[in-house]
């Protein structure tokens, strides 16, 4: 399948134009941070373009096609199923589009949440995701910037600013998204001795 076919299969599988068009931009956008940084600009347009394709199921039938694939579901995802989007997508994007490429299904799973262990391309899906200009928040114009000088200082203000919203809004932060600021701290510590 090449690029152009998947990206109409992709279109054809959301079947929302506002959504396609969103994966189209957070493919540009992890294509154009690979490049800079670095990686495979051809995964990073693939996580991009396949980062969402359970978006757009209910939470009734995220749960159902996850029980159905034997995934596990933690609680907390229980209780909010739109995070399973991101697990549910890799499954879909090996399903649907043959992809078996582990980096790629990784970035797919955790685009959301993040986590613990997060790959260079774990975090430009991540931040493309967050990111892409039709996005509208203060300051996504400086963090997409600073995403092409320091991928992980961008990382870590996008992390913290995402758990600020839930803490601001009251909504529970998913655990995967503290081991993720656990992770940064620890990296952060100095090394003593
Ligand atoms: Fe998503
Ligand atoms: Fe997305």
């Amino acid at each position: 399948m090449t690029f152009a076919q998947l990206c109409s299969n992709v279109r054809a599988d959301l079947g929302q134009t506002h959504r396609y068009a969103h994966c189209v931009r957070v493919a540009r956008l992890a294509d154009r941070l690979a490049l800079r940084h670095g990686e495979s600009t051809a995964h990073a347009r693939l996580a991009g373009m396949l980062h969402d394709l359970a978006r757009l199921y209910s939470g009734e039938r995220l749960l159902a096609e996850c029980r159905a694939r034997s995934m596990p579901i933690a609680e907390y995802e229980a209780a909010s199923p739109i995070l399973l989007h991101a697990r549910l997508g890799a499954y879909l994007a090996r399903e649907r589009y043959g992809i078996t490429d582990a980096s790629i299904l990784s970035a797919i799973a955790k685009h959301t949440t993040a986590d613990r262990h997060m790959s260079r391309l774990d975090i430009i899906l991540y931040l493309a995701d967050a990111l892409e200009p039709g996005r509208s928040y203060e300051g996504r114009e400086r963090l997409e910037a600073l995403a092409f000088s320091s991928l992980e200082e961008a990382y870590h203000e996008v992390l913290v600013g995402s758990v600020d919203y839930c803490r601001r809004m009251e909504v529970t932060v998913a655990p995967p998204t503290l081991e993720a600021i656990a992770a940064l701290k620890d990296q952060a510590r100095p090394i003593l001795g």
